[in-house]
C-alpha cells in the first residue's frame, strides 16, 4: 500500500481518497506509529500529511530519520513536509508571512515532481511556519512570498515536499501533482480499481468461508447491499440476508427494501420483526453512546436468534452459521476510533457499538473503502442506481434522531415529518445534489406556537440537509427557500405537535451529521 502517515490533520483522509483516485491503494496510519512498523506494511511510498503543530515546538510530533534512508518514496505535505526538511536538518522556522487559502506561486523549476506544471499557479496554503533553506542534497522547485521554499526535491533519494495542500480541490494542480508523486516518481501502476477490488474480495472471502452458511445484516443502505451482492457472487447460494425491523425504520422502508433488494439480486431475505425487544431495551435511555451501543448489541443478539430460521431457509439445517457479513465502511471504522489512533468520535452500531462476546465471525470486505468506491463497486456488480444511489441512513435508524428518550410516539411523529421531508425534497429534484438529510426531532425541546387561533407548546423539527464526499466532511445544503417553505408548511400542518421547523445550517466540522 501507500501509506498515509496522519499528523492530526483532517487532510490525511482526503490524500488517502485522492491516492485512491489515482487507482492506487492507500491506508491511514497515524504518526506515533514506529519506523519499523510502517516499513513492515512494504509501502511502495509514503505520504506525510499536514497536521497542527509546529515542528520545532517541543512536544511536535517529529519524523525518524530513518525513514527516509529506507529507499521508499516519500512526500511530505505542510507540516510534513516540514518535518521532513527539519528532520534532515533545514532551517525550519516562523514564516515571515503566514498564507491561509489561495496563494501565488511561482514554479522554479517544472520537472521531477512538479513536470508539466505551469510556472504561476494557485495552490492553496495554510501555514505561518516555513522551510527557510532546503536540506542538502535537495532543489527547490517552487518559491511564494512566504515560503522561500514552497516545493523541493531530492530525485536521487525519491525524497519530495511541499508546503500546498494538494489534495483541496482549491489548489487546480493538485491532483496532478499526486499522480506525478504516484506514476512517475515512485514508479506505481495504476492498478486500484472497481474491478481489482472485486476480484480480490471473492477470492479472499471464498478462502475464509469455505463450505460454511453466512448471514448478511441488511440495513436497506448502499453498503450492506452491496457487501451482501459481493459475498453473494463469492459463495452463492450459502449467504442470507436479514433485515432486521428495529421499529426505528422511516416510513415504508421495510417493504420497499424487501421490493428493491430482492428484485435486483435474487438472494435469499428473511425479515425479523424486533421492534418490542429494541424498543424495551432502549426504553428511559437518552445519552447517545448508550442508544448506540444497546442498537449494536441487539443486532448482534438479533441476528443470533434468527439463526434456526436462517438454517431452515437454506435447507442447512444441523449446520450452524459462522460467518456475519456487515456493510462496514473505512470512515466508520476511523470514526469509531478504530482506525489506528483515531479518536472515538461516536461508536458505529456497527464497529464501537458491537458487543465483545459475538458468537460469529465477521466478515467486511468494505472495511477499507470509502462510499464513492462502495458505489462503483455496486455499479460494477450490476445493482441498480436505486440502491447504488439511495442516500445514506444510519443504521440505528430514528433512534439517533429522536433528541432525548425513545417513545412509540415520538417514533411516529418523527416518521411522518421525515417522510413529507424526503418527498418534497424528491419532488425538487434534489436527491442526488443532497448527500443525506436527516430530519432530527428536539423531543424535550418545547417552545410557544400559534396554530388555529390557539396556544401551542410543542417540539420542533430540524431539517439537515448536507453535501458531502465520503461523510468524514460535510457542509450544509443550500436549499431553495422555496422548497424549505413547502416542507415547513407541510410539517407543522400534518404533524400537529410540531410547531416549528428550524435549518441546521452547520459544516462538519465543528458538528457531525447527524445530531447523535
Ligand atoms: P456523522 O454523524 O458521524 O455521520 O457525521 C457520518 C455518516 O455515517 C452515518 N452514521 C451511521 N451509519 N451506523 C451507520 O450505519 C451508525 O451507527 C452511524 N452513525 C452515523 C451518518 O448517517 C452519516 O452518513
Amino acid at each position: 500500500p501507500v501509506l498515509v502517515v496522519d499528523f492530526g490533520a483532517q487532510y490525511a483522509q482526503l490524500i488517502a481518497r485522492r491516492v485512491r483516485e489515482a487507482n492506487v491503494y492507500s491506508e491511514l496510519v497515524p504518526h506515533s506509529m514506529p519506523v519499523d512498523e510502517m516499513l513492515a506494511k512494504d509501502p511502495q511510498a509514503i505520504i506525510l500529511s499536514g497536521g497542527p503543530a509546529s515542528v520545532f515546538e517541543p512536544g511536535a510530533p517529529r519524523v525518524d530519520p530513518k525513514l527516509f534512508d529506507a529507499g521508499v518514496p516519500v512526500l511530505g505535505i505542510c507540516y510534513g513536509f516540514q518535518a521532513m526538511a527539519y528532520a534532515l536538518g533545514a532551517d525550519v522556522d516562523k514564516a515571515a508571512l503566514g498564507e491561509y487559502g489561495k496563494t501565488d506561486t511561482t514554479i522554479d523549476k517544472t520537472d521531477g515532481l512538479l513536470a508539466g506544471s505551469p510556472a504561476e499557479q494557485d495552490t492553496w496554503m495554510s501555514h505561518g511556519v516555513a522551510v527557510k533553506t532546503a536540506p542538502a542534497g535537495f532543489e527547490v522547485l517552487a518559491h511564494t512570498e512566504g515560503a522561500p521554499v514552497a516545493a523541493m526535491q531530492d530525485e536521487s533519494r525519491k525524497l519530495y515536499g511541499v508546503q500546498w495542500h494538494p489534495e483541496v480541490k482549491h489548489t487546480p494542480f493538485g491532483q496532478k501533482l499526486i499522480e506525478t508523486f504516484l506514476h512517475q516518481c515512485a514508479g506505481l501502476p495504476d492498478n486500484w480499481d472497481a474491478s481489482s477490488i472485486i476480484e480480490d474480495q471473492v477470492a479472499k472471502i471464498r478462502e475464509k468461508v469455505g463450505d460454511a452458511e453466512v448471514i448478511c445484516g441488511l440495513s436497506g443502505g448502499v453498503d450492506s447491499a452491496v457487501a451482501a451482492a459481493l459475498v453473494h457472487k463469492a459463495i452463492g447460494d450459502q449467504l442470507t440476508c436479514v433485515f432486521v425491523d428495529h421499529g426505528l425504520l422511516r416510513k415504508g422502508e421495510v417493504e420497499q427494501v424487501k421490493h428493491d433488494f430482492v428484485a435486483a439480486t435474487g438472494i435469499r431475505l428473511i425479515t425479523v420483526d424486533a421492534a418490542d425487544d429494541f424498543l424495551e431495551a432502549l426504553k428511559g435511555v437518552s445519552e447517545p453512546e448508550r442508544k448506540r451501543k444497546i442498537i449494536g448489541e441487539k443486532f448482534i443478539r438479533t441476528f443470533e436468534k434468527a439463526q434456526r430460521q436462517v438454517l431452515e431457509e437454506a435447507g442447512a439445517r444441523g449446520k450452524e452459521v459462522k460467518f456475519l457479513v456487515q456493510g462496514t465502511l473505512y470512515p466508520d471504522v476511523v470514526e469509531s476510533g478504530g482506525g489506528d489512533g483515531a479518536a472515538n468520535i461516536k461508536s458505529h452500531h456497527n464497529v464501537g457499538g458491537l458487543p465483545k462476546d459475538i458468537k460469529f465471525q465477521l466478515i467486511e470486505p468494505l472495511r477499507t473503502l470509502f462510499k464513492d468506491e462502495v458505489r462503483a463497486i455496486g455499479t460494477e456488480l450490476g445493482l441498480p442506481d436505486e440502491i447504488v444511489w439511495r442516500q445514506p441512513f444510519p443504521g440505528p435508524g430514528l433512534g439517533i434522531r429522536i433528541i432525548g428518550e425513545i417513545t412509540r410516539e415520538r417514533l411516529d411523529l418523527l416518521r411522518e415529518a421525515d417522510a413529507i421531508a424526503r418527498e418534497e425534497l424528491s419532488r425538487a429534484g434534489l436527491d442526488r445534489d443532497i448527500w443525506q438529510c436527516p430530519v432530527v426531532l428536539l423531543a424535550d425541546v418545547h417552545s410557544v406556537g400559534v396554530q388555529g387561533d390557539e396556544r401551542t407548546y410543542g417540539s420542533p423539527i430540524v431539517l439537515r440537509p448536507v453535501s458531502s464526499e465520503d461523510a468524514m466532511t460535510a457542509d450544509w445544503s443550500r436549499v431553495p427557500y422555496d422548497v424549505l417553505a413547502t416542507i415547513s408548511t407541510r410539517i407543522t400542518n400534518e404533524c400537529r405537535q410540531i410547531n416549528r421547523v428550524v435549518l441546521d445550517c452547520t459544516s462538519k466540522p465543528p458538528a457531525t451529521i447527524e445530531w447523535e
